[in-house]
């Protein structure tokens, strides 16, 4: 049976994915920052679906970390699911350089970082999924570090879906809406019509990587509501505020 690895199978998205991913009958390695917190989860998806499930540690910010964790990574993932992200503080990364590092860092150095290296050790026929956000897509100015960290990973994701086709490696772009997570729990927009669950994504995530699609909207609403956000122009979007 194949492996399939979970960057962050601590975040709510990641959690659902891990569950279909085994119910699909793929053994996992889950990682965290903090890999204690993984155990409850991984002894629950062994029992529940018969898998083999290794838990290990990594910070896809600790990019020195980030070979020698690809390079020891057995058995080999075929699938990938890089889920790392974090929303930050946009008033706060104005004025504090962690802040703005924290940002970037985690929605794009580290995620690239953890993808680029361990794609050497990938075999043909494996497919990568990287989350990004329809955040990317037109950054608002109340979310304009967050939303330009996720333009610049979604970039590199088309970036790497072309370069790695010959080689019969497969990238799927994943631009999630609004998603009822620990992320957006503190957002008014998280409580409203057009808020996803994790689940419901982690549907579509998976079956993404089974149909090898290259971009992903989910829900499905969201690619029209970008196509219709992208079009508008730069005065409307300002008097829109958020
Ligand atoms: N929720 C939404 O509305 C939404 C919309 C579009 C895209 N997304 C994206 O979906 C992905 C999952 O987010 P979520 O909504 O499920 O939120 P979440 O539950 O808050 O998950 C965020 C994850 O990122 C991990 N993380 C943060 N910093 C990290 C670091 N330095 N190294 C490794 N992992 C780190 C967290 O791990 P710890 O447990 O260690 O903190 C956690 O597992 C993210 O990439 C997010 O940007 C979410």
């Amino acid at each position: 049976m194949a492996w399939a690895l979970v960057v962050s199978g601590t975040s709510d998205i990641g959690r659902a994915v891990a569950h279909r991913l085994a119910a699909a009958g793929y053994h996992l390695h889950l990682t965290a920052r903090r890999p204690d917190t993984l155990h409850d989860d991984a002894q629950d998806l062994r029992i529940r679906y018969e898998v083999e499930v290794k838990v290990h540690a990594l910070d896809v910010r600790d990019t020195a970390h980030h070979p020698s964790f690809a390079a020891e990574l057995t058995p080999r993932p075929e699938v990938v699911v890089m889920m790392a992200g974090y929303l930050g503080d946009n008033d706060l990364a104005e004025r504090d350089a962690e802040e703005r590092a924290r940002i970037m860092e985690t929605n794009y150095n580290g995620p690239v970082s953890v993808i680029a290296t361990l794609v050497p050790h990938l075999p043909a026929g494996s497919v990568i999924a990287g989350i990004s956000s329809v955040a990317g897509e037109r950054p608002r100015a109340s979310l304009y570090y967050y939303g330009s960290a996720k333009r610049g990973f979604s970039g590199w994701l088309d970036g790497l879906r072309m370069r790695l086709k010959p080689k019969g490696i497969h990238v799927v772009t994943v631009k999630p809406g609004v998603v009822a997570t620990k992320m957006t729990a503190h957002l008014p927009i998280a409580r409203g019509p057009l808020t996803a669950t994790p689940e419901k994504v982690a549907a579509d995530i998976v079956n993404a990587i089974r149909k090898r699609k290259a971009t992903l909207y989910t829900p499905w609403f969201w690619r029209w509501i970008m196509l219709v956000m992208k079009l508008m122009p730069e005065f409307v979007i300002q008097r829109m505020k958020a």
